[in-house]
């Protein structure tokens, strides 16, 4: 027998290499650009620092030969997996390729995505699934089901250890939509991203609606309306820049402290202008983003979720360098009041910056709890209760800002002292009450205002005597409940300072198996 040479063996390696490029040909390819959709090798290329992608598994195939399948075996097996990195740090990635028999995921397509989350686990590094699938192999049967499974399974374990992010960039229907669900973010590409859990044929069988597969779970859809995706993109390359900046705010893992990167700007430096950035008529709306902008580095504030439950706000930032998680009541949406979704918004992201360290500021003015007979029996108790569990849970440093109203049971809401904040800073604006002045007058002193002959008169005595004696900062400074009463304008400089003063925070619970979350 002829000896190989290396050389052959080397071209043979090559020509292997080649054929696993060409994914599902050149034909499926143009298809995919005709649909406005990159390939799923392209889609690594832009979202990694260039050149730092290794794959792996490039020679997987599938080991089905149900209804002719055997004809149809792709190197790769319809996935391409492997780590790369993002602004120098390590990250895995997998990028389901819809050119290979749709994207569907089978036994061994499923094994490719479990050993980077296998790996990722292990390594302490973030994982970023790029979905662009028809869904379970259908030809594979039960053994495309466990695929799901073993996945969502891991899904769960790395929950809260390492990052996970979900770009959708292409269908991701049925059970497929529950891998996404389990990761921490859910990046949605415009016109090309579908996640559902039935289409709209079988809508229209079982119910009778007519739905579009936009209305039922395009990108605009789940951001806006169903609350199940964090962010919107016009296109790949805006997805790909909204991932690689979340990134830049996590650790990699949750042993490690989120990076601190060199501030653009001065963490002492104060604003003037924040003193007219509120205005001190508890009833007129202002954009809380515009304060966050003035006190954060360089103005750069990462929204997150900000199509959904407007009425809160939810974010990245930093001061001095350091990541901060943000919740802030938004004044200029439904008066900032707390309902269903901005309770379960909220309390999702607290628990997600507690999980990576990442120190939580709360800028708080609300006004209450949403009323109505849709919000009760829509369940606020038990959504309201979200958010008391997730500020008294989170051990990371606790930072609470009142900037204006922090009315009753929502100002405990907010992260008041008593849930456990590190520091509690207020602005002279502060009210902190059990209600406004107005409601609060008309309940206490009714009699005397009913037995009056001016009752407007008496009324607006009392609503002024009210105000006078409990809205502001200093009853609750005078029970240590609020720690600093501050200028405006020394808002960046302090918080930077309770930063630095949590630095060392170290806070260890009762052991527990787990505590059971508000549903
Ligand atoms: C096997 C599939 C497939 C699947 C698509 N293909 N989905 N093959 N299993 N699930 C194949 C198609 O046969 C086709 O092969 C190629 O992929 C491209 O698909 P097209 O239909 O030509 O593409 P397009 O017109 O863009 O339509 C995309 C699509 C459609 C909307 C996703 O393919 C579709 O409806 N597929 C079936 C979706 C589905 O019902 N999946 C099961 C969901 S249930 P050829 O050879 O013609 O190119 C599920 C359960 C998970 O996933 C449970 C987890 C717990």
């Amino acid at each position: 027998m002829a000896e190989r040479t290396i050389d052959e063996l080397c071209e043979k390696l090559l020509a292997k290499r080649g054929k696993a490029l060409e994914g599902g040909g050149e034909k499926a390819i143009a298809k995919q650009h005709d649909k406005g959709k990159l390939t799923a090798r392209e889609r690594i290329t832009q979202l990694l620092d260039p050149g730092s992608f290794v794959e792996l598994d490039e020679f997987v195939e599938h080991r089905c030969d149900n209804f002719g399948m055997e004809k149809t075996k792709f190197p790769g097996d319809g996935v391409v997996t492997g780590y790369g990195t993002v602004d120098g740090r390590i990250v895995y990635v997998f990028s389901q390729d819809f050119t290979v028999l749709g994207g569907s995921l089978g036994e061994m397509h499923a094994k490719k995505i479990c050993k980077v989350q296998d790996l990722a686990l292990q390594n302490g590094a973030p994982i970023i699934g790029i979905n662009d699938s028809g869904g379970a192999r259908i030809q594979e049967a039960v053994d495309a089901l466990s695929g799901y499974g073993n996945i969502f399974f891991r899904n769960v374990k790395a929950s809260g250890v390492v990052p996970q992010f979900s770009i959708i960039s292409g269908p991701c229907a049925g059970g497929a939509v529950y891998s996404p669900a389990l990761t921490d973010f859910i990046f949605m590409v415009d016109k090309v991203g579908i996640m559902h859990i039935t289409g709209p044929a079988v809508i229209k069988a079982v119910t009778g609606e007519d739905v579009t597969s936009e209305q039922i779970g395009g990108a605009r859809a789940h951001n806006a309306t169903s609350g199940v995706a964090q962010f919107f993109a016009a296109d790949e390359a805006e997805c790909f820049a909204q991932v690689r900046k979340v990134l830049s705010y996590l650790p990699s893992n949750n042993m490690e402290d989120p990076p601190v990167s060199q501030p653009g700007d001065d963490p002492m430096k104060t604003d003037m202008s924040l003193r007219e950035a509120v205005p001190t008529n508890p009833n007129k709306g202002y954009d809380v983003r515009d304060v966050i902008r003035k006190v954060v580095d360089d103005g750069d504030f990462c929204e997150v979720q900000p199509l959904w439950a407007r009425n809160i706000v939810t974010g990245f930032a930093r001061v001095g360098g350091r990541s901060i998680g943000i919740i802030a009541n938004q004044a200029a949406f439904m008066a900032g009041c707390l309902d269903i979704d901005a309770s379960d918004k909220a309390s999702r992201h607290i628990r997600l910056c507690d999980a990576y360290n990442i120190p939580i500021v709360t800028f708080e003015d609300v006004p209450g709890y949403l009323p109505g007979l849709n919000q009760e029996m829509g369940g606020i108790i038990r959504h309201g209760a979200k958010l008391l569990y997730a500020y008294s849970e989170a051990t990371a440093p606790k930072i609470t800002l009142v900037l204006r109203k922090g009315y009753g049971g929502s100002y405990l809401g907010m992260c008041s002292k008593d849930l456990g904040a590190d520091v509690v800073l207020a602005w002279p604006q502060a009210e902190i009450a059990v209600m406004g002045a107005e409601g609060a007058a008309n309940i206490i002193f009714r009699k005397e205002i009913d037995a009056a002959k001016d009752k407007n008169g008496v009324r607006s005595q009392k609503i002024e005597e009210y105000r006078e004696a409990f809205a502001n900062p200093y009853q609750a400074a005078s029970r240590g409940f609020v720690d600093r009463v501050i200028l405006p304008e020394e808002t960046r400089p302090a918080l930077y300072q309770a930063l630095l003063m949590c630095d060392g925070k170290r806070e260890l619970r009762p052991k527990r198996k787990h505590g059971i979350m508000p549903h």
